[in-house]
């Protein structure tokens, strides 16, 4: 039992999210450089990134293996065992980063010093702040030249609703870029460009006054007034506020030349949490209870064309789970056996022994798992709360081209679905023969159409729809018959059967509240 205390203590499971460009990927691999998972930063991932979104998916499509494996990376750092969830980097799929932010425990947001908050990204950090864990905000590339700190610090707060302190200062940026000023310390540490970061670098450390000889002109002054300056006007550090997400500590650095990036990690590390207890049917579960349980967080099917394998993605909240333990799935009812559970180390995937709470992960998957699902020991059952699922805002008709293929295209859009990546939903009074597809990103509709093409062999045609709200009807035995709604309005029914009613503009919502008395309207299905 101690033992399993102690790992689970030293886990550290948290979701990185950043706009595209923004030096997630290479954070990411500084990170792993600092861990010794990898010997040399550059090969997590070819470099084949974002410039435009739907390529960038794409491309990493083509590349599925690589990219999904370092979807979730586990590495060891001064006796830290941590989980990093990437994330994917346009708000287009703001859904899939809350999935991912429910199985972390905090999260690392990175900021393009030159960009602040991106209008892109928005979206994406808000949900961040939507799940109160504790948020890290790194801005990177301070090696260019980037907008005033304290307009960057501004931008955060106004943009995300969320205070913002500094722990560490920069001293000038691009060509004058000389470190940063660690305000606990009151020690600069002093930049220097580690061969584009390829190596592990000297943290060369002054004071003040030692510094005099490294600062250029006028730059001991403005870091002196500036300091004056947030410690009048910024939030204090406290630590309960981090943790409820109210506060985020702000770190500035360098992930290409490496600078910056193990301090951050450090300070980090001590000031995030380890695995935090879970709200389930029972209450909350303690990470260090010794019955194991977990629930299922993202799918991803086809990871490998040739076996048209699906894995379910779970995050352990409780207690030692082992290979080949017989476990039950709650939504099911049913005992399974999880034979072969893997697990992201860097390139590679593993088999593992294995794992504790704080761990993720990958679970051979035939097709039973839904987002959300718990597993548990079955003579201890709890059942973790669901993953709400966002209101689809973009809506289009599918039309399949070859109608000989409709059972690949039944078949191919359901498991598209069942992975969370689009919605679907049929016409209230028609069977399946039409069908709606719902997303929260444009890109999705993209991503759907390709993949369709490309892993099931079907083409089809999308149809816009002009509607833009979606409610789900609470009070499910109500006679949509008889719902009068306005002109704008459609009646729906999503898989499981469940009516929605449709609007192209949101007024008509509260007109359809109105001529309809008793009736329940919910954003969120459950
Ligand atoms: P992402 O995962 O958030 O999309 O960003 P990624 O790490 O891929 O970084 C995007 C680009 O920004 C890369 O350049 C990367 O080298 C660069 N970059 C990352 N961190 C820093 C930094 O601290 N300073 C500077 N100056 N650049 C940084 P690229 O030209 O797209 O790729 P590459 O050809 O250099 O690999």
């Amino acid at each position: 039992m101690a033992d399993i205390r102690k790992e689970i203590e030293k886990r550290r499971t948290f979701a990185i999210i950043s706009h595209p460009d923004a030096g997630k990927t290479t954070l990411t691999e500084k990170f792993l450089l600092y861990g010794g998972a990898i010997n040399l930063a550059g090969s997590v991932k070819g470099k084949a990134t974002a410039r435009h979104a739907v390529s960038d998916w794409m491309e990493i499509e083509k590349e599925r293996g690589i990219s999904v494996t370092s979807s979730v990376l586990q590495f060891n750092y001064d006796n830290y065992c941590i989980n990093i969830l990437d994330t994917p980097g346009h708000q287009d799929f703001s859904e899939d980063t809350y999935r991912t932010l429910m199985a972390a425990d905090s999260a690392v947001m990175v900021i393009d010093g030159s960009k602040g908050v991106e209008a892109q990204t928005r979206k994406l950090f808000k949900v961040c702040v939507m799940r109160h864990i504790p948020i890290f905000t790194f801005i990177n590339k301070m090696d260019r030249d980037a907008m005033d700190t304290f307009e960057l610090l501004d931008d955060i707060e106004k943009e995300l609703g969320i205070a913002t302190c500094p722990i560490n200062w920069p001293i000038g940026s691009g060509k004058e870029f000389k470190g940063v000023y660690d305000r606990e310390s009151q020690k600069i540490h002093v930049f220097s460009d580690t061969e584009k970061g390829t190596k592990e670098g000297e943290d060369l450390v002054l004071s003040m006054d030692e510094a005099d000889g490294v600062l250029l002109e006028g730059q001991k002054e403005k870091l002196m007034d500036e300091i004056d300056l947030l410690d009048g006007a910024s939030a204090e550090f406290d630590q309960e506020m981090v943790d409820k997400g109210e506060l985020s500590p702000v770190f500035f650095g360098s992930a290409l030349t490496n600078f910056g990036v193990e301090i951050f990690l450090k300070h980090f590390l001590k000031m995030t949490t380890s695995p935090l207890p879970r709200k389930a049917d029972v209450g909350m579960v303690d990470p260090m209870e010794d019955s194991f349980s977990g629930f299922i967080f993202k799918i991803q099917a086809n990871m490998n064309k040739a076996h048209r394998d699906r894995i379910a993605f779970m995050r352990i909240c409780s207690g030692k789970f082992e290979a080949g333990m017989e476990v039950l799935h709650v939504q099911d009812g049913k005992k399974i056996r999880l034979s072969q559970p893997q697990q992201m180390m860097a390139q590679d995937r593993k088999i593992v022994d294995e794992a504790y709470a704080g761990d993720i992960i990958g679970l051979f998957d035939p097709g039973i798992f839904s987002i959300g699902d718990t597993v548990c020991m079955p003579n201890h059952k709890v059942q973790y709360e669901g993953i709400p699922t966002f209101a689809p805002e973009h809506f289009a008709r599918v039309r399949q081209i070859d109608t000989m293929k409709r059972k690949q295209f039944v078949k191919g859009i359901e498991q598209i679905a069942q992975e969370g990546a689009i919605q679907i939903f049929q016409e209230y009074n028609t069977g399946m023969e039409e069908i709606i597809v719902g997303v929260v990103g444009v890109l999705q509709f993209d991503v759907l159409k390709y993949r369709l093409e490309n892993e099931y062999n079907v083409e089809i045609r999308l149809e816009n729809l002009p509607y833009e709200h979606i409610r789900w009807i609470e009070n499910e035995q109500i006679d949509m018959d008889k719902i009068s709604g306005t002109s704008d309005m459609k009646k729906i029914r999503d898989l499981k059967g469940r009516p929605l009613l449709l609007w192209v503009n949101s007024w008509s919502i509260g007109m359809t509240l109105d001529r309809n008395e008793g009736l329940i309207l919910s954003e969120f299905g459950r």
